[in-house]
């Protein structure tokens, strides 16, 4: 069994039912990506795998306990989240930011230590954020600020992180600075990630495990060249496209399909 995952889940806020009967299982040592379009409930899934949200019907087990059931601390040093939109509070710097990812690590009797100092610039350095580190948040740019973000994350140093959108706001470049670094975690420290990425063609390349959602269900799951077929991409996205093989890669490579010109356009 893995250590996590989420059986029978039925996922609401209040009254408005989001998903039903949502299974998930995050493989052991995967780089899992979730897929799907906009509102389908990628968000929705990862609050409920992290313990932010109670399903209302069904469990989410962490390590074989329902997440509900385990202290906030156990939570927070197995499993972190990088949420989609987070805020930072008014006037916090870089280093600060960054220093919060290790308060699950302290207590009464362990405060900040030179391992919490060391592991605060080294998720600093990873991300690409240590000549900021004493930049106000505030003030920095929106790629700046997520991959300040990331490095937060990583200072918790959990074996599991689920990503929401962590490519969000980032150039291609970055994009790819970004997902190298993910894909480092897993294969190096064979952290289990989760991430909500929008980029078809990315989440193939980094994917090792790959959920295709639409409507608040799982519609495949998979190895990423099993999921990603164009049948799967108009059934989930409602576009028409052709998947050939990344030539960089030999992953799905999903090339949407051109727009058909008016005829009396296309004659001229
Ligand atoms: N806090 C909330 N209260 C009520 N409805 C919400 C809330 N958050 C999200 N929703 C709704 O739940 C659905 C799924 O949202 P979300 O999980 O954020 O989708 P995704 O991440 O796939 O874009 C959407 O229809 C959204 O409007
Ligand atoms: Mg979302």
């Amino acid at each position: 069994m893995s250590r996590l995952s989420g059986t029978g889940m039925t996922l609401a806020y209040d009254k408005r039912v989001i998903a039903e009967e949502l299974s998930v299982d995050i493989p052991d040592g995967s780089f899992t990506v979730i897929i799907g379009p906009n509102a389908c409930g990628k968000s929705t899934l990862l609050r409920a795998l992290a313990r932010l949200l109670k399903p209302a019907v069904g469990t989410v087990l962490l390590d074989g306990s329902d997440v509900h059931t385990l202290p906030t601390r156990t939570v927070a040093r197995t499993l972190g989240l990088l949420p989609q939109s987070s805020t930072a509070p008014d006037g916090i710097t870089v280093a600060e930011l960054v220093a919060r990812g290790r308060y699950p690590h302290q207590s009464l009797l362990r405060r900040w230590s030179t391992e919490d100092e060391t592991v605060v610039t080294e998720s600093m350095a990873a991300t690409g954020v240590g000549d900021l580190a004493d930049r106000s948040v505030d003030e920095l740019s929106g790629g700046q600020r997520q991959r300040v973000w990331i490095a937060m994350a990583l200072a918790q140093q959990t074996p599991l992180l689920l990503l929401d959108e962590p490519t969000t706001y980032l150039d291609i470049a970055h994009q790819i600075e970004v997902l190298d670094l993910c894909a480092d975690l897993h294969e190096k420290q064979g952290r289990t990630l989760v991430a909500v990425l929008h980029d078809l063609n990315h989440a193939a390349r980094y994917a090792t495990h790959l959920i295709a959602m639409r409507g608040g269900r799982v519609a495949r799951a998979g190895a990423p060249a099993d999921v990603l077929t164009a049948a799967l991409v108009e059934e989930v996205f409602g576009l028409p496209c052709r998947v050939i093989d990344d030539p960089e890669t030999g992953t799905p490579l999903v090339v949407p399909a051109a727009r058909k010109k008016s005829s009396a356009h296309a004659e001229v």
